[in-house]
């Protein structure tokens, strides 16, 4: 297994990869017949979205928004914000809510209830990765590209304190090197 000096590499960017092209595959089998909108939150999912859309040979479209769930580095929080309103009109629309990871569920959920209210006719989430032992709320996840133990990780989208987005593979971030990056 690849290591780097403050991270150890859970998944492999190859394997991220097929799996990004595996859940376009379902998807693709899924809206056959429509124009899927995705919703996919900032900042964390634009590298998954990004990826995903490539994968896509079915036509749809792309929104963005941006919630917070978490203060500025891995502190938990249940109080979901909304930063920016949703631009696209959800009313009639079959929307996929892309996420990078669900951990809590607090954030998911929140988006969903809020597109409920606002006239999705369908609605189904998906996130590269999954936290399941972290769940505080029930939520439905219809996608999912891998499910992984309680640890933080960081890489492709996902950040500590800014950091990592960039790394092509998952990698789980240890307790001393982010208390290095503390100090
Ligand atoms: P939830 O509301 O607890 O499900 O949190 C979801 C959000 O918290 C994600 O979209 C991420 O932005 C952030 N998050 C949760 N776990 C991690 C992690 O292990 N690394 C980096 N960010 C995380
Ligand atoms: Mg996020």
């Amino acid at each position: 297994m690849e290591t780097g000096p403050e991270y150890k590499t859970l998944i492999e960017a190859e394997q991220i990869q097929r799996r990004v092209r595996e859940i376009a595959g379902l998807i693709e089998n899924d809206y056959g017949d429509s124009i899927p909108l995705f919703i996919a939150l900032l900042k964390g999912a634009f590298i998954f979205m990004a990826d995903l859309s490539r994968h896509l040979v079915i036509a749809h479209e792309i929104d963005f928004i941006t919630l917070f769930s978490y203060g500025q580095g891995a502190r938990r929080n249940s109080d979901v914000g909304m930063i920016n309103h949703i631009r696209s009109n959800v009313r009639g629309r079959d929307v996929i809510i892309v996420d990078e990871i669900v951990d809590t569920g607090h954030t998911i959920a929140h988006l969903v209830k809020t597109l409920q209210e606002h006239g999705a006719a369908s609605l189904r989430t998906c996130t590269l990765l999954d936290k399941p032992d972290a769940r505080e709320i029930e939520v439905r996840l219809d996608y999912v590209g891998f499910r992984i133990p309680d640890v933080f990780v960081v890489g492709y989208g996902l950040d500590y304190r800014e950091r990592f987005r960039n790394l092509a593979c998952i990698a789980e971030l240890t307790t001393e090197s982010r208390r290095a990056l503390n100090s």
